[in-house]
């Protein structure tokens, strides 16, 4: 990059060197790139095309085009996603909330009563509790976390919100949940498998926690583990929600039956897949 560079000519030579490098949506990753670092949005990248940049402009996109085209996730980059239309701070220590937990999202807001606690196992950034508190201003809900460096995430989000007086963040095991019983149980844990690990996208694998992936040799493990305490977790009545993957409905809801829940049933996401298995616990 030489400093005679006009914006158009930056876009389009990184639209380019991320094609090269296989990068999915290269032209929107290099504008969202570029426009972070000229503090602009992207009508703001449209209208200053014949914009030449400085050098210190150029300084600091340089090091992140690089990072992008060896696949580190743009939202790591940038330091922040959107979920549910909420700006969420993310880094290396979380998960990058995804479009299809906006579905177990939905189901956790359709089962909902006018108010009660939610309990988010697993919250990551997160994305799923704070968007619920938003949605529900008569609920207080606590997420739970084995990653503390997650935790701080999550309540710096709560903070960014100015949720954080409904919103409560704890570390513990999912393995050995806390003796206190909510109204709405929701987890997105992790549920790859370990053959399925090795052919996520490097963006997923290299960069992603494993430990917020990797869930055992079927990638059943923690549903395993959620199951056998449902009775501790869930008030009678209180609904369990949990994210799957797509070939893992028929595994979860028979870890649903066993462990005694009732009106199981499984949501699919807008492509078709199986998202969400959910059941009740008997009044
Ligand atoms: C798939 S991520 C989900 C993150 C977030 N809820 C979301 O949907 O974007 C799973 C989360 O579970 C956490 N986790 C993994 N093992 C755990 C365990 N044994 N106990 C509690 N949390 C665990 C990870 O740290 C990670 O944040």
């Amino acid at each position: 990059m030489s400093e005679s560079w006009t914006l158009l000519k930056l876009l389009r030579w990184t639209t380019g060197f991320f094609r090269e490098k296989g990068i999915d949506n290269p032209r929107l990753d290099a504008e969202l790139l570029i426009a972070s670092v000229l503090e602009l949005d992207r009508v703001g990248l449209y209208l200053n095309y014949d914009r030449p940049l400085v050098a210190d402009e150029l300084a600091r996109i340089r090091p992140l085009v690089k990072r992008r085209a060896q696949h580190e996730p743009l939202q790591y980059l940038l330091g922040k996603t959107e979920f549910w239309s909420l700006d969420f701070k993310v880094s290396p220590a979380v998960l990058i909330p995804r479009a299809d937990t906006e579905i177990l999202l939905e189901e956790a807001l359709e089962k909902a009563t006018e108010s009660g606690e939610l309990l988010d196992i697993g919250t990551g950034s997160g994305a799923i509790a704070i968007s619920f508190a938003h949605e529900k201003e008569h609920w207080q809900v606590a997420g739970l976390d084995i990653s503390t460096a997650a935790l701080e995430i999550a309540q710096g989000n709560a903070l960014r919100h100015a949720l954080a007086s409904r919103c409560t963040f704890m570390a513990g095991d999912l393995a050995c949940l806390p003796e206190r019983a909510y109204d709405l149980v929701v987890s997105n844990p992790p549920y790859i498998s370990t053959s399925e690990y090795e052919t996520l996208m490097p963006e997923v694998r290299e960069y992603e926690p494993a430990q917020a992936l990797l869930a055992g040799e079927e990638g059943l493990d923690c549903y395993r583990l959620l199951a056998a305490q449902v009775e501790k977790v869930l008030k009678p009545g209180g609904w369990l929600l949990l994210e799957i993957g797509f070939r893992q409905q028929h595994a979860v809801t028979d870890l649903l039956v066993k462990a005694g829940l009732t009106e199981i049933y499984c949501r699919q996401d807008y492509a078709g897949n199986p998202r969400v298995v959910g059941g009740r616990r008997a009044f």
